[in-house]
Order: structure tokens, then C-alpha cells, then sequence
């Protein structure tokens, strides 16, 4: 099988870059050795006067990258406007900052058709496509649309919220339909699975029967593949790291105080403010853990040009300058507060040297920093994670502190509590977590979904005519009837 992952971001796999987000560098090593063409965008633009989509590829592992230049009329429309105002925000139960208009549907389902259009010349007899997240839900259809008949899987690393959050997303009848063009859609959690086909009975009135939904494209399935991180690797990167000069930076300035470590996407959906909050909190109810504990807090940005990012950024930084000075002394700086992002290599050293992770997303897909932090542990004296029940790793995490993000004290005394844990506590919850780890890598998360895929096609044939009642926006034709943007 000739393996095409598809995704938004993408990761050239310089060990000693900084990277953003979970996806790029979970997928990495799995790409890598799999032999597969990852294909992404380049982050550059380019005008439309080409006629071939342009595509820099280069050797990855065993396969290759591919990086697209996107469409410049387009690319703003796709990935600040739909992908990242209207579906993102919806993603993690945020209708109140969804903002789209009819021109950034058009432009990401232009996008999502240029791809299609791109990947035409990877494909081969044998091929099985396998499209990442919310940046190409419409995908699929295109590729049918092109005639491809090969597996196309899915895979969505956000939550999928209740039917009611989704209903506020513009287009979202022809959108949906347009998703189950795939054979296999997978998702992070029971609960995401199920919001969906809850959408797909009652929204779509379409028929679901043991995860399988029958519509007009033929079959798809829609099931569970909870992402993991490889473990010993990234235990084996902690134990190295300690030598790195930012880490023994980090370890030198402690002078014995303990140290609490979160880091994000600055990102609304990662609860930052109630974390900071929390902190807060912490520190004037335990005033005795005034210089006995600090926040490192990185904070990488992204999506800036997004007025709900930029302000968040404002507000962050006034949060923890106002914290800092009401808590900080002259020799005590109670939150360090990084907004650039880390290598894998670093991050790993960072967390071994934090007795607690805090990870207190309001909503989050899975969230790898949960498992990262806990990989890197030293197993004779392991910190402790803090983690949100929002987070998808929480189903498997359970013996982590959960904490409802939402509630500000109450995060406080579990920080406290945390930080006051005996070693063999400590040790036993470690454990606990670190067998899960153990089973769900991500290497069996990889070779599950493809072996899924490769279980499907096999009825893709019954068909049956989509409900849709609003006339569909998709395709577009030119207003002279031409043909669309190349
Ligand atoms: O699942 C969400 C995701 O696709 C993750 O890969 C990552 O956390 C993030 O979004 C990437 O965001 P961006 O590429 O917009 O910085």
C-alpha cells in the first residue's frame, strides 16, 4: 500500500527545531518510518496563474514531504477565517467567537479542492489517503469528485462538540455530508464519536448502524483511536536533556524551590487565563508556597492575525505582569512567562525538571503535552500531572489530579495538594499512567487506523439520496461558468 497522509501543518523532522502543535510532531516518527508521503502546506502563497499546484518535496525517513505553496486569493479565507473562526471555535464549544463569512467558505472549500487537486500526482493504484484534521473535512468528496476510488480515511485531533454547537457553523449540513465521502472517520474520544452520529441521525437523518452510516457517498465508519506519543522515547529524550544548556539553566536558578510547568498553544481553548488565575489563588490561600513554587508558562503564538487570539495575548500578559507583581519580590519571580516554542528535545528536559504538569484545557482533542510530561518523569521520583476533565487524555490519564478548568479554587487546592504528594503516591499514580501509555503508542495508533481503512472499502456500494435543505453553495461555478481557481 502507497501511503498519502495529508495534513495543515507539517514537520521536516529537524530534531532541534521548535514545533507547533500536537499533530506535526506526533505524526513525525510514525510518517517517518511508514514510508509515506506526508503532504502540507509550505506556509507560503502563491498567485494563481499556475497552472500545477507547486510542491517542494523533499526525502522524510522512509518516504517524502511534500510542501504546497496554498492559493494566496484563498489561504486567508481557509485558515484564519473558516478553518480557524468558524470550525475551530465550534470544535471546542466556543459558538460565541465563531466569525465567518460566505467568501471564507468559499475560499476553504477552495483550498480543500486545490488540495485534492494536488494530490492527484501521488497517487498511484495501490494508494490509501489518509486527510488529518479539521483544515480538509471536504477533502474526501473532492477526491471522489477527481475520481478517485482508493481507501480515504480521516482523522480529527479536535473534540467534536453537541449538535447545537455544530448547527452554528455556517454551511454546516453540506459540510458534514460533504465528510462522509470518507470511508473511516476517527476520533479522539467515545463522546466526539457520538456527538457526531447523534448530528448524522438527527441533523442528516441518516440511517447509523454499529458506528456505519449510509448515505449517498456509500458507506463510512465512524469509530475511536485515542492518539498516544512513543514513551520510552521521549523518556529516553528527558534523561539526555539534562545536560542541555537551557535545562541546566532552568535547574541552576531553582535554588531549591520547586517548579510547576505548563505549556500551550496560546490558545483560548487551553484555559490559560483560569490558570493563571488558579495560580493566583494558590499563592494567597497557601501563602507559605510563596517562593516555594513557581509557573514556567510557554506560551507559543499562533493564529495572531485572529482578533480572539491577539486579544487573548494582551490579556495573558497583563494577567500574569499583575500576578507577578502582587505575589513577586526582588529576588522571586512567582510566574516566568515564554511566549516561542521549544524542540522536542528541550521541552522533554523542562518537563523531568517540573514536580507538577499543568494541563487545563476547557476543551482539548487529546492534548500530548498531558503524555509527554508523564513520559519524561524520572520513574524513582515523578511529578504530578494536574489535568483538565476536558482534555481527551483524561480518559485514559484517570489517575492524574483531574480538575474542572472552570473552577478557579478549586484548581488551587489541587495544585496544593499536588505539590504535597509523598514520593510512593506519587510513584503509584506515575505507574498507573505510564501502562496506558505503554499500550496506546502512537505507532499502534497508526497501524490501527490503517488497518481500519483497509477494512472498509470492502461495502462501500448502498446508496441513498443526502438531506439537505438549503440549496448547496458547493460546487461553485465562476459567475461566467467557467472553470474554478487553479
Ligand atoms: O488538533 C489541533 C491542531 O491541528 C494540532 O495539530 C495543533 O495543536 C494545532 O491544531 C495546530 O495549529 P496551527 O497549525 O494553526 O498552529
Amino acid at each position: 500500500m502507497n501511503l498519502v497522509v495529508v495534513s495543515n501543518r507539517v514537520s521536516r523532522g529537524k530534531a532541534n527545531e521548535p514545533m507547533t502543535g500536537g499533530l506535526a510532531a506526533a505524526l513525525l516518527p510514525v510518517v517517518e518510518k511508514s514510508g509515506a508521503i506526508w503532504v502540507g502546506s509550505s506556509g507560503r502563497v502563491r498567485d494563481g496563474s499556475h497552472k500545477e499546484p507547486f510542491a517542494e518535496v523533499e526525502a522524510l525517513g522512509a518516504g517524502a514531504l511534500a510542501m504546497l505553496d496554498l492559493p494566496a486569493a484563498h489561504y486567508g479565507g481557509y485558515y484564519e477565517g473558516f478553518a480557524n473562526s468558524a470550525l475551530w471555535p465550534a470544535l471546542h464549544s466556543r459558538a460565541d467567537l465563531i466569525r465567518a463569512s460566505q467568501e471564507d467558505y468559499v475560499s476553504y472549500r477552495e483550498v480543500n479542492a486545490f488540495m485534492a487537486r494536488a494530490l492527484l500526482r501521488f497517487q498511484k493504484p495501490d494508494s490509501a489517503f489518509w486527510i488529518q484534521d479539521y483544515h480538509f473535512l471536504a477533502l474526501g468528496a473532492e477526491l471522489r469528485d477527481l475520481g478517485i476510488t482508493q481507501p480515504i480515511g480521516f482523522f480529527l485531533h479536535t473534540p467534536w462538540p453537541a449538535r447545537a454547537v455544530i448547527d452554528g457553523v455556517p454551511h454546516h449540513r453540506e459540510l458534514i455530508e460533504a465528510m462522509l465521502a470518507y470511508d473511516l472517520i476517527g476520533f479522539q474520544t467515545e463522546e466526539d464519536c457520538e456527538n457526531f452520529l447523534a448530528y448524522i441521525k438527527c441533523d442528516l437523518q441518516l440511517a447509523v448502524r454499529n458506528g456505519v452510516v449510509t448515505s449517498r457517498h456509500g458507506k463510512t465508519r465512524a469509530a475511536v483511536f485515542p492518539i498516544g506519543i512513543d514513551p520510552e522515547k521521549f523518556a529516553q529524550l528527558a534523561a539526555k536533556a539534562a545536560t542541555h544548556p537551557d535545562v541546566s539553566r532552568l535547574r541552576r536558578s531553582l535554588n531549591g524551590e520547586r517548579l510547576a510547568i505548563g505549556v500551550d498553544r496560546l490558545d483560548y481553548s487551553k484555559g490559560l487565563v483560569n490558570r493563571i488565575k488558579a495560580f493566583d489563588s494558590m499563592w494567597t490561600q497557601h501563602p507559605r508556597l510563596k517562593r516555594a513554587v513557581s509557573l514556567l508558562q510557554i506560551a507559543t503564538p499562533s493564529r495572531g492575525a485572529i482578533e480572539a487570539y491577539g486579544n487573548l495575548q494582551g490579556e495573558l500578559a497583563k494577567l500574569v505582569t499583575d500576578v507577578n507583581g502582587i505575589h513577586g519580590e526582588v529576588d522571586w519571580t512567582p510566574i516566568r512567562y515564554l511566549n516561542k516554542g521549544y524542540s522536542q528535545a528541550v521541552l522533554a528536559g523542562l518537563y523531568r525538571t517540573a514536580q507538577v504538569g499543568v494541563v487545563t484545557p476547557l476543551q482539548d482533542g487529546m492534548n500530548l503535552v498531558a503524555k509527554e510530561y508523564v513520559a519524561a518523569q524520572n520513574p524513582a521520583d515523578p511529578g504530578v500531572l494536574v489535568l483538565s476533565k476536558f482534555a481527551g487524555a483524561a480518559n485514559e490519564l484517570d489517575t492524574a489530579l483531574i480538575v474542572n478548568p472552570h473552577d478557579i479554587d478549586g484548581m488551587a487546592r489541587t495544585l496544593a495538594t499536588a505539590l504535597a504528594m509523598p514520593l510512593t503516591e506519587r510513584r503509584m499514580r506515575w505507574e498507573a499512567m505510564m501502562e496506558k501509555l505503554r499500550v496506546h503508542t502512537i505507532q499502534q495508533w497508526f497501524a490501527d487506523f490503517i488497518e481500519a481503512l483497509q477494512d472498509t472499502q470492502a461495502d462501500r456500494i448502498e446508496v441513498v439520496e443526502p438531506v439537505i435543505t438549503d440549496p448547496p453553495l458547493w460546487p461553485r461555478q465562476s459567475a461566467d461558468g467557467g472553470a474554478r481557481y487553479h
